[in-house]
């Protein structure tokens, strides 16, 4: 069941993001080669309780941290750990949410580690900008997986894997909520798009192709051709008329 936020719901959600953003912020400005992804994580844990939030993903499902650090082959989910140093050239996916006030948030971005290669730098702006195509989408009376193949089309042509194992998903008083939102394309519509859905739309790009594996903490997804991953995600709102809100920029 898709639940329909009221105006009291998506304040408080709009608040939650809104500070999201602000951790984001931070953290992009403390990715630098030689510091660890346990610093990050460390680092966003602090951000998120200055800024009044919960750390959500914390112990979800078991989950041992508050941010998701996941380098290069690491698709997501990737554990923060004090033996992992970011290097130069490195690609680096952060994903983050809180709890403020009841309500989740949930975003990721995917970095460079000083130099990166073009290549690189490619998967990561075309990871970004599939998330603004498949948005264009996110508009009251289109359906779900409008948002799903304009994603897809727009990968297609540059060849990259869409992961297929994980989605996005409705955010609420939960961090996951009905709807599951594919990346890939599907041949059906899907639920109708109404105003008051909070929605985390989230492409998670592969450079090869798009099969992974779970290692054996249980939680690292990585890619099985080893090639690079991106991530891009935000909570975004449908509204009454045209575009969506983008609620954690
Ligand atoms: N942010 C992830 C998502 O988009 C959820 C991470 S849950 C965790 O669904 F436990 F891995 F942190
Ligand atoms: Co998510």
């Amino acid at each position: 069941m898709i639940i329909i936020k009221n105006e009291h719901e998506i304040e408080l959600i709009r608040e939650s993001c809104r500070r999201l953003s602000v951790v984001h912020k931070e953290l992009e400005a403390f990715i630098r080669p030689g510091i660890s992804t346990r610093d990050i994580d460390i680092k966003g844990d602090l951000l998120i309780r200055q800024l009044g939030g919960i750390p959500n993903f914390l112990h979800y499902n078991g989950y041992p941290a508050s941010i998701c650090v996941s380098v290069n082959d690491e698709v997501v989910h990737g554990i923060p750990s004090k033996n992992r140093i970011l290097q130069e050239g490195d690609i680096v996916s952060l994903d983050a949410g809180m709890i403020y006030q009841g309500y989740h948030s949930d975003a990721a971005r995917t970095h460079a580690v000083g130099a990166i290669s073009p290549e690189a730098q490619k998967l990561i702006d075309v990871t970004r900008e599939s998330f603004f195509e498949g948005i264009k989408q996110a508009v009251a009376g289109n359906h779900l997986y409008d948002i799903s193949n304009a994603i897809a089309a727009y990968i297609k042509p540059h060849g990259y894997g869409i992961v297929r194992d994980l989605v996005g998903h409705g955010v609420g008083t939960r961090l996951h909520e009905d709807p599951q939102i594919p990346n890939f394309a599907q041949t059906k519509r899907g639920p109708k798009l109404r105003p008051g859905m909070t929605l985390a739309v989230e492409p998670m790009i592969n450079m090869g192709r798009a099969d992974v594996n779970w290692l054996d903490d249980d939680w690292t997804v990585v890619t099985a051709d080893g090639s690079l991953s991106a991530h891009y995600e935000n909570t975004i709102l449908i509204t009454e008329d045209g575009a969506p809100e983008i609620l954690t920029l």
